[in-house]
């Protein structure tokens, strides 16, 4: 496994947020954690970024135990992540944006050989590369959120509910990039949602986070069947 989170507790001032959640991602697959607001999606994120300190559990990225590593030097590590509201710079020009997140990588890389392979990807960036971000529109601040996390070509990427605030249009369009970029760029991919019919659709497997536990578990086509998930996130 990719990513192996197990047992993990985590609390705000003795309020447990996140308890004794276990959940493992594969490479090349794309899973996701659906949850209804509070549920403790972005706390699971967090902590799997080093953001907040877990009270208990582990959490294994890539062979290694980096449940205490530091933040900075979890930054160092092939993980990214796609933060809740986009959090574009913007005053920045989305190229600038693009380029902060190449920001210290290691001197091998490639960045303009990224920088053509992100446009290929998501050609509304190429063409409004030297406009202010703050001029997008939601939906090509959340393009650029995710190719601001991908420019560093990472291993795994997390997304945290990229459909918020978002047009039905445009969650289409965004959760057809992600799949795109697992299925055909076989990007691994982490993806915590609200919106269960849109990432129960794109992903391979999925988790139900309740009141921050797991309360089902299983493939995404089986979720997307089971009664008790169609009447709570379905609405069916
Ligand atoms: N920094 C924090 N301090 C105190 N409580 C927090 C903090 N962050 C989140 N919480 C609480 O933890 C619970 C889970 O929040 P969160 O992880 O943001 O859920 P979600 O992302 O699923 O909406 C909520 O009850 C929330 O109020
Ligand atoms: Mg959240």
């Amino acid at each position: 496994m990719l990513l192996e989170v197990s047992d993990l507790f985590v609390s705000y001032g003795g309020v447990e947020a996140v308890s004794q959640v276990s959940f493992s991602v594969g490479e090349g697959e794309l899973v996701s954690i659906i949850g209804a607001n509070g549920a403790g999606k972005t706390s699971i994120l967090n902590a799997v970024m080093g953001l907040v300190p877990p009270s208990r559990g582990a959490i294994r990225f890539d062979g290694s135990d980096i449940t205490r590593l530091a933040s900075h030097l979890r930054a160092r590590s092939r993980m990214r992540i796609v933060p809740e509201r986009a959090h574009v710079f913007a005053h920045l020009t989305v190229l600038e944006n693009l380029l902060v997140g190449a920001y210290g990588l290691r001197k091998s890389m490639d960045v303009q050989q990224r920088l053509r392979s992100l446009y290929e990807f998501f050609p509304v960036l190429e063409e409004r590369s030297s406009q202010l971000a703050r001029t997008l529109s939601g939906g090509e601040q959340q393009q650029l959120s995710i190719a601001r996390a991908l420019i560093s070509d990472p291993k795994l990427l997390l997304v945290d509910e990229i459909s918020m605030g978002l047009m039905p249009k445009l969650v289409e369009t965004v959760f057809q990039a992600l799949h795109d970029l697992n299925r055909r760029h076989g990007l691994t991919i982490l993806l915590v949602e609200q919106n269960a019919l849109a990432s129960l659709k794109i992903a391979n497997r999925g988790y139900v986070l309740e009141a921050g536990r797991i309360a089902l578990e299983g493939d995404a086509a089986d979720l997307m069947r089971d009664a008790g998930v169609r009447e709570a996130y379905l609405g069916i």
